[in-house]
Parts: C-alpha cells; structure tokens; sequence
C-alpha cells in the first residue's frame, strides 16, 4: 500500500439522509490526489456509502465477529463485510476495547479473523492517561501490538492506528513529537519482527483542519484516523487535502 491514508470514523452517527447529503457536498469537492481516502460508516450505512462513494475511494466497517457465521445475535463477520463491498475494517478501536470491554485476546482472534476475510485491518491501540502519566506509553502500546500479531507475523498487509484513549473525542491532541514517538517505536517494532513491511501508521484522536497537516508531517505519521471532524464533508475535505 503507498500513499498517506486518510480515514474517516463515523461511530454511531448519520442515517441514510445525512450521508446522502455527506457524499452530494463531499463529491463537488478536488479528490484529494496521492491520499487514499476510506469511510467507515456503521453497519446500517455500508450499502448505501458503498453506492455513493467516489471511486477510487474505500470501505470499512469499525468491528467485526471473529467468527466467519454462527448464532450470534447482533454481530457481523469479515465475510459479511467483504460482501458489502468493505476492504477495510477497525480492530480494537479504543471504544470496543474501553467501553465494551474487548480484550487483548479478543482484539487478537478479531485481528486474524478479518484478514482470512478477506479485509485489511486497521489495528487500534492506545494508552490510557494514567498509564501516559505513568510513562508506560510504549510499553501498553507495543504490548498490544505483540498481542494482536501473536506468534507469527500476518501474512496477509494490515495498518495500525496509534490513538491515545485520552485523546479520542476530548479535543485534547498529542503533540506531534509525542505522536512521532510512538509511531516510531511501532515502525521500529514491526520492522524486527519482520512484520507489516507495508504497514502505514496512522495517528488519531482529536485530528481537526487545524492540526492535521503538523501531525501528518511528523516523523512517521502515515496517515490520521478521523471521528469528529469527518462527519461534516468540509472539515474531513480539509484534513484530507492537509499540507499538500
Ligand atoms: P476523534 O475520534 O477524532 O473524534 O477524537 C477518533 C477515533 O476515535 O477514531
């Protein structure tokens, strides 16, 4: 994969007629050149964004069930998602792991399960603020990793997202040398185990049009995983197009 990914989270937000209105603003706007744009819309909206999407442009979904079918009431599987016309999908996003209680363990079965789907994950990981405080940032973070990759390294390409959790939806951003650091501490940490050699590294938390164009010039930032400011087609146009 080259090119700096730009990615856009929708949580749990819009309907059918707020991403219609979403894709009618954002396909009047210059298709940011060089940048590989994806949307990760909740389940409800796949089908629809898939259609409206500009080519060229991707799909995600932000979870999925590590198993391929079953009796799961409420859950979706990679397969599903392939089906839907999704690429990509989030694994381990803070708010799985924090609010639904997603284990190291779980984040690892999710991990491998969408990529013998077929999709290319986006593996989150983060610290939290005590543990910041506590200067164990890189050793929660490369812990994660370790975890989430297991024994062998994927055969199959995958991204990581670096979101610090005290810095998802807070308003709060790292600093772009703080950024910098763990990024290369994760590149560093793949590159000996000889894993993810295509892997880009986005940063998250926070990215908003006035920030994104020093994070995504820091050292090792390949990319930004986007929640608030992606809702709205000019703010997400602004990060998407940021420092070119
Ligand atoms: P935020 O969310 O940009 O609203 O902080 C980022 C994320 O959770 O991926």
């Amino acid at each position: 994969m080259s090119g700096t990914f730009i990615a856009a989270n929708w949580k749990m937000y819009k309907n059918r007629a707020e991403a219609e209105a979403f894709f009618r603003a954002w396909r009047l706007l210059p298709a940011p050149r060089g940048r590989e744009i994806a949307f990760f819309p909740p389940f409800t909206l796949l089908g629809v964004v898939k259609e409206l999407l500009p080519s060229g442009q991707a799909l995600g979904g932000q979870n999925l069930h590590e198993a391929a079918e079953g009796a799961f009431t409420g859950e979706v599987s990679a397969p599903m998602l392939s089906d839907a016309g999704c690429s990509y999908v989030l694994v381990g996003h803070s708010e799985r792991r924090h609010v639904f209680g997603e284990s190291d363990n779980r984040v690892a079965k999710k991990f491998s399960a969408s990529m013998n789907g077929g999709l290319r994950p986006v593996l989150c990981v983060g610290e939290k603020l005590d543990e910041r405080e506590a200067g164990r940032t890189l050793e929660v973070v490369l812990g994660q990793l370790a975890s989430a990759l297991g024994l062998l390294p994927p055969a199959q390409g995958f991204d990581v997202a670096y979101e610090p959790v005290w810095a998802i939806g807070t308003g709060k951003v790292a600093k772009a040398s703080d950024a910098s650091e763990v990024h290369l501490a994760i590149i560093e940490w793949l590159k000996k185990r000889g894993a993810g050699k295509e892997a880009r590294v986005l940063y998250g938390g926070s990215v908003k049009p006035d920030n994104a164009a020093e994070l995504l010039a820091a050292d090792g930032v390949q990319g930004v995983l986007v929640g608030g400011a992606s809702l709205e087609p000019t703010s997400f146009h602004k990060i998407a197009t940021a420092g070119m």
